[in-house]
């Protein structure tokens, strides 16, 4: 085994990482004692490729070699070096609340409000909000935020498909940026052994991506797009590239308007998590993470289940999906005029076999009958959000007056409702999510939701109504609660059409 130091030489607008980048066998050797060999290869591979390829500029790799190697020591021991400063790119205020339950403030803060007509129901909700579910969310809505950036000057950053923490640093400075209380930990024992990239731009870093295999589509809404928004404006004209891994973020930025020059697309190796991302000595490696908004340090905290211990950059997506919605709409040219008046409700269709809900016709079935004797003049529209393009989603969504389905992938489409739009999601009892978790898929907390810790605080309806396993172990919605919710939801859109009216 040995390490392999990809050099991406034609990294132009479309072009991924040089093609002897797509596999990097993890360091079994010390990384000096690899080196030299590799640079060497290193250079055969730069000349190989330099026919098809923008000229790469002449980068003395020994000063490369050494900056490397003086990185990946403060890898090792941070508290040698220097933190970085990070600057305040835009600030998000604090989220105003709605606390309806009384008895338990983190309902409408770190938890949805929860729909239903059985009161033992919303009692034992509230007790998990309050008492085994009160630890698990770190975050929190009333806490005021901002998108910051910091650079380094020839630096590395990991880049994992799921980052338990995100070191960077060159040979003088570091800085963590999404973190948790394991962090020197992860950054000690992993980011020590991977295979470096080395790129010769500016790069730009959104820390807080997260790429799970199979789940990208909506990890891609959850925690990459917005953040992504927040730095278009700073692109454009410049000679920074914002680093992608998949065709569909290059896709999705080009319509916010950022231009492929500003892009650049590193695959995550076939077999692998995870590499090095290194800049050219000189070249600046910006990172994006999410700060406290009065410069303070936010809380990090490990969490037993799941990986949710900084999950911040969440507060900020829906306080800009409706922007980065609008950018899209625009650059797509959709003429949206008489949206207003045509509008729709969505039922996000979960079609796939797992965690199927066994009554979902009927909770539709029910949803149209409810709808017709309201009197409202919105449609019904059942989609399946995965046979559809992300374009049409995007589009749908923007249509809707009202978004409901069971939690899952479907649901991230909500990024991209325009202010006002109702969210209503199905999500799991806690005897729902032991059937989940024992059919091993993930391991899910009761009452998961999009809400995200406070995430869904910004949106102006969101509720949500469970679903629980049945006397044969099926999962159900529970329908007279999702009736219930379907009526708060006509009396809160009845008012807010009345006081346009009046307006
Ligand atoms: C409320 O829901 C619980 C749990 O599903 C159920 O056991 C109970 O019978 C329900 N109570 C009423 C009054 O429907
Ligand atoms: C590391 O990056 C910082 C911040 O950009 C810069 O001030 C410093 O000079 C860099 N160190 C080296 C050795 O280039
Ligand atoms: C709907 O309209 C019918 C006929 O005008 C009326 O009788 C009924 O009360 C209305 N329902 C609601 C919920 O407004």
């Amino acid at each position: 085994m040995r390490t392999t130091l990809v050099f991406c030489c034609i990294c132009g607008a479309a072009a991924t990482a040089c093609g002897f980048g797509t596999s990097y066998p993890q360091a079994a050797l010390a990384w000096d004692a690899a080196y030299g060999r590799d640079l060497v290869q290193v250079k055969h591979e730069v000349a190989r490729t330099r026919a098809n390829a923008t000229p790469a500029a002449d980068v003395d790799l020994e000063v490369v070699h050494d900056a490397i190697s003086a990185t990946r020591a403060l890898y090792g021991s941070p508290s040698r070096g220097k933190p970085l400063q990070w600057e305040s790119l835009r600030q998000f205020p604090p989220i105003a609340l709605q606390q309806p339950a009384p008895s338990c403030q983190r309902i409408g803060r770190q938890y949805p409000q929860l729909t239903s007509r059985n009161l033992s129901v919303l009692d034992s909700y509230a007790d998990y909000a309050c008492g085994d579910g009160s630890n698990y969310f770190l975050t929190d809505p009333a806490v005021g935020l901002n998108a910051e950036l910091a650079e380094l000057h020839g630096g590395c950053v990991n880049m994992m498909r799921w980052p338990r923490s995100v070191f960077a640093a060159n040979s003088t400075h570091f800085t963590y940026a999404f973190r948790t209380s394991e962090h020197v930990a992860a950054a000690e024992n992993s980011e020590h052994a991977l295979a470096p990239i080395l790129v010769d731009h500016d790069v730009l870093v959104i820390s807080s991506s997260h790429l799970p295999a199979g789940m990208e589509y909506q990890h891609t809404l959850l925690d990459f797009l917005p953040a992504a928004w927040t730095v278009a404006k700073i692109l454009k004209g410049s000679s920074k590239r914002l680093v992608t891994h998949i065709p569909i973020q290059r896709a999705m930025l080009q319509y916010l308007g950022i231009s492929e020059a500003n892009m650049l697309e590193l695959p995550f190796p076939k077999h692998g998590q995870a590499f090095l991302l290194c800049t050219a000595p000189h070249k600046i490696l910006q990172i994006w993470r999410t700060g406290r908004g009065d410069g303070g340090e936010l809380p990090t905290k490990h969490y037993r289940r799941g990986g949710f211990a900084d999950f911040w950059h969440r507060l900020l997506n829906y306080q800009v999906g409706h922007e980065l919605s609008d950018a899209i709409a625009k650059n797509a040219g959709w003429m949206e005029d008489a949206l207003e008046g045509n509008q729709q409700i969505t039922f996000l269709q979960r079609c796939v076999v797992r965690r199927r809900l066994a009554n979902e016709q009927e909770a539709l079935a029910l949803t149209s009958r409810a709808l017709i004797a309201s009197n409202r003049s919105e449609g019904l529209m059942s989609l399946c959000a995965g046979r559809l393009t992300w374009l049409e989603q995007v589009s749908q969504v923007r249509k809707s007056a009202l978004i409901m389905g069971a939690h899952g992938g479907a649901i991230a489409n909500i990024l991209f409702a325009r202010p006002g739009t109702g969210v209503i999601e199905i999500v799991g009892s806690p005897k729902a999510a032991k059937i989940i978790d024992a059919k091993g898929e993930w391991k899910w907390p009761p009452y998961k939701s999009h809400w995200y810790g406070g995430a869904g605080a910004s949106l102006s309806f969101f509720r949500v109504v469970l679903y629980e396993p049945n006397a044969a172990a099926k999962l159900e919605v529970r329908l007279d609660d999702l009736e219930e919710a379907l009526q708060q939801w006509f009396v809160y859109k009845n008012a807010q059409d009345e006081a346009e009216n009046l307006s």
